[in-house]
């Protein structure tokens, strides 16, 4: 099933549980607004090529619209209003005043120089700049992006609209970045761990847990589970998989890492089958890597009691059914990895105050939202007798349907 017939599906069910008027259902499912741009630039050999860049808005009852940009070769009209929409439940499910937006263009950065990738970047925003906006949409970086991008696209909008750091979030410190946010998903997502673990009577130091994917969101998620005295006994990226039931010596991985550019011959492990890593005996399973990992094929091989879903959609329909019933218990992407957004939108707040706060400020704020949310999770599938991703599902539709009747949506 593909991304967006399980998102379609997953707010379905969710209206059906909360009773949601049917207009209203159709409504929300329905984006607000779909751009196609073409961009055409000249490349370095002075040659003239063209992509193609989409942004889909889903909705803004809550606030201004808010998602990443990715520049990906197969970026699939579909997915992106998928990760649009799921956007718009993330944010309400942890509470902050925005709506869901996803974009990208359809090339492969890596085959474009740093000239051209300006560039290209600087015609999507001439493209666009009417419609996105401090109070509108506030892009933020994604596959194939970075901060750089956001400074590009700062720039480019402020040509047009006066300096307006808000206008895009996951810039560079110097341009009104904030503290914190390159570690804000995967200490989102053990701030959810944790939150978890406790409802459980349980704790990240008596746990073993196995990590998929070592990058941003895979490494800081390893960094602070080892910190707080947690066992990584598993951690995998894209060049292979290391083990070590004793633990994993997680800094000296990543210095691994860093100096190899691959997880493979780290002295502190033993080299294991990638393959194997998401049914390797464990406690907590945290995939950080791509979407629809777990699947039919391997659910029922899953140890691990407890799976936190760092990635966006790594549990297919299928498999959350089959884990279901085995009784793992699945905190759901929409809840799991909202650190990134969450921290995001303190840098949207910063660059409106024109204040800077400090890295702890930024850290306590992340952890005080991402346990409320868990509570607010809980007392959903408490009223609604529903699994943890039903109430995260419910706990957002119905605050964005009740922004909705309240703002009158017949036209
Ligand atoms: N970065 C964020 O703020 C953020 C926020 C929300 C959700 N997410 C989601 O988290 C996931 C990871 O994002 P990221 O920012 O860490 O990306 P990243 O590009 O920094 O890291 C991705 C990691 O996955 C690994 N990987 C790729 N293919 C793999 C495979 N077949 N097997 C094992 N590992 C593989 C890569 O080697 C890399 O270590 C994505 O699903 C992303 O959508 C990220």
């Amino acid at each position: 099933m593909n991304a967006l017939a399980a998102t379609n599906r997953n707010f379905r069910h969710a209206a059906r549980i909360l009773g949601l008027d049917s207009k209203i259902e159709k409504s929300l499912l329905i984006p607000f607004r779909e751009i196609k741009v073409e961009c055409t630039i000249p490349k370095d050999d002075g040659t003239l090529v063209s992509y193609i860049g989409f942004r889909v808005q889903h909705d803004n009852s809550r606030g201004p619209m808010k998602g990443g940009i990715r520049y990906h070769p197969e970026v699939d009209p579909d997915e992106v209003n998928a990760l649009a929409q799921l956007m718009t439940w993330k944010s309400a499910v942890v509470d902050i005043p925005y709506g869901g937006a996803k974009g990208g263009i359809g090339c492969s950065p890596g085959d474009l120089s740093k000239s051209e990738l300006e560039r290209l970047t600087r015609v999507f925003t001439q493209k666009i700049h009417d419609l996105i906006g401090t109070h509108t949409d506030v892009p933020a970086p994604d596959m194939g992006t970075n901060a750089q991008t956001m400074a590009w696209i700062l720039d480019e909008y402020s040509k047009f609209h006066g300096h307006s750091p808000a206008v895009v979030t996951g810039k560079p410190l110097d341009l009104g970045g904030s503290l914190g946010r390159d570690a804000a998903t995967g200490r989102g997502v053990v701030f959810a761990t944790e939150a978890l673990l406790k409802e459980h009577g349980k704790s990240i130091p008596e746990m073993r847990f196995v990590i998929q994917g070592f990058g941003n969101v895979g490494s800081w998620a390893a960094t602070l589970i080892h910190e707080r005295g947690g066992k990584v006994t598993a951690v995998s990226d894209i060049t292979g998989a290391v083990k070590n039931p004793n633990g994993l010596d997680i800094p000296a991985l990543i210095k691994h890492k860093e100096n190899n550019g691959t997880l493979k011959d780290f002295e502190g492990g033993d080299a294991m089958d990638p393959a194997e890593l998401l049914v390797h005996d464990c406690d907590v399973l945290i995939p950080c890597a791509l979407g629809g990992v777990l699947n039919k094929d391997n659910a029922a091989d899953v140890k691990a009691k407890y799976i936190i879903e760092a990635a966006n959609h790594p549990t297919d329909p299928e498999a959350d059914e089959i884990l279901s019933k085995k009784g793992v218990t699945i905190l759901p992407d929409i809840y799991a990895n909202a650190g990134g957004v969450t921290v995001s939108y303190f840098e949207w707040v910063q660059n409106i105050q024109g204040f800077m706060w400090d890295e702890e400020k930024v850290n306590n704020e992340l952890q005080k939202y991402m346990t409320h949310a868990f509570g607010r999770i809980k007392g959903m599938c408490q009223s609604h007798d529903c699994s943890l991703r039903m109430g995260a599902f419910t706990l957002g539709v119905s605050r964005v349907a009740r922004a909705t009747t309240l703002r009158g949506w017949e036209a």
